[in-house]
């Protein structure tokens, strides 16, 4: 019998690729990705090495010479999250600036490739930034290019992401308006059951699991996956370790002394995951937040798990960049989400 023939991708500011994996974990076929960040780009290619993950600046950058020079033809989906800070108005214009013209290449290509589907993700603000200004915008550009174009807020940890973080997602398809796929977990998911099995310490690259998985989300973590990367711990100085120390699962600054409060000149410092919950919404590696009982920020595979990153998705770079590239993505299983509900429709 024939092989059943996946739908495309191109990813345009791919990161190191959490909405990437999340398409193909429903199935999508994701032929090119593109991003200006060479960090972001070895750690997508050391993870999808079947797809072609290009360096190149998306404001300059034209589809007609992506598609002849990249033989990149018939994309069926185009994915993307543009830069959240690429969006400003003024009263009740959008400000023609470098910022904005990031999504408006999203939208270019999406006029040369003419996909069956796009799926954009931003920051949820981006709703109300100018009284709506930008929403409407957005509608009116796709609009002119054929798509009708629907849009909702998603909490990740609807999907089975062990965290509340919120995304915008604008999703355009030619003939029918989109439906945004309902949760799909009852209980959602704690940042206890995300976290357990991973221990105070370091451990080398490549080393063992300490014990045996201990729920169902861990289990699904360490498919695929015999060894543990990218648990490698921060070490705080003794004072900074003392501070965390008296802040308990959960808890904020608010739980030390009051004359303490200022120490951090930010109200995120001094916070704590609560275990029994999903966790905030993890950083691009600000070091104020702290694990829920151990007294230092998270490793870089607990925020990979707090993202729903498997283990065997391997981070590379300097942490700082490895910190960088997992807190810009998109939550791979919210994703698969979004990219299975789109199944329905193309
Ligand atoms: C929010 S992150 C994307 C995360 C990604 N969708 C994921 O799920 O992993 C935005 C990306 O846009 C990239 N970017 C910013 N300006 C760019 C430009 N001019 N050309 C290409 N990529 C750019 C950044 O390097 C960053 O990786």
């Amino acid at each position: 019998m024939a092989k059943e023939k996946k739908h495309t991708v191109l990813d345009l500011f791919c990161g190191c690729g959490g909405l990437s994996l999340g398409f193909e974990m429903a199935g999508f076929d994701v032929k090119m990705a593109i991003d200006n960040w060479e960090d972001a780009l070895v750690t997508y290619r050391h993870n999808r090495r079947g797809v072609l993950a290009v360096n190149a600046d998306l404001i300059t950058l034209d589809p007609e010479n992506v598609e002849e020079k990249y033989n990149v033809h018939d994309v069926d989906v185009i994915i993307g999250g543009p830069p959240c800070q690429g969006f400003s108005v003024a009263g009740k214009r959008i400000i023609d600036d470098e910022r904005n013209k990031l999504y408006k290449s999203f939208v270019r290509f999406v006029g040369h490739f003419q996909p069956k589907a796009f799926v954009m993700e931003n920051v949820p603000n981006i709703l109300s930034i100018g009284g709506g200004l930008i929403k409407e915008a957005i509608i009116k550009d796709f609009s002119k290019l054929g798509y009708i174009v629907t849009y909702k807020v998603l909490m990740a940890s609807d999907y089975g992401v062990p965290q509340n973080r919120r995304r915008a997602i604008f999703v355009g398809l030619h003939d029918e308006k989109f439906s945004f796929p309902p949760k799909t977990i009852e209980n959602p998911v704690t940042t206890y059951d995300a976290l357990s099995d991973l221990p105070e310490n370091s451990i080398e690259d490549g080393g063992e699991y300490p014990t045996a998985p201990m729920c169902e989300y861990q289990s699904l973590m360490r498919q695929g996956s015999v060894k543990v990367y990218n648990h490698q711990k921060t070490i705080h100085t003794p004072e900074t370790q003392r501070i965390i120390a008296m802040v308990p699962d959960g808890g904020n600054y608010k739980d030390l002394p009051q004359e303490m409060w200022s120490l951090r000149k930010v109200h995120i410092a001094w916070t704590r995951m609560n275990s029994r919950k999903p966790c905030f919404t993890i950083d691009t590696g600000h070091r104020h937040h702290f694990h829920y009982t151990f007294n230092r920020i998270p490793t870089v595979r607990e925020a990979a798990r707090i993202q729903s990153f498997p283990d065997d998705f391997h981070f590379v770079g300097s942490r700082t960049s490895q910190n960088k590239q997992v807190g810009n993505a998109v939550p791979p299983y919210m994703a698969f989400a979004i990219a299975n509900q789109l199944k329905l429709y193309i």
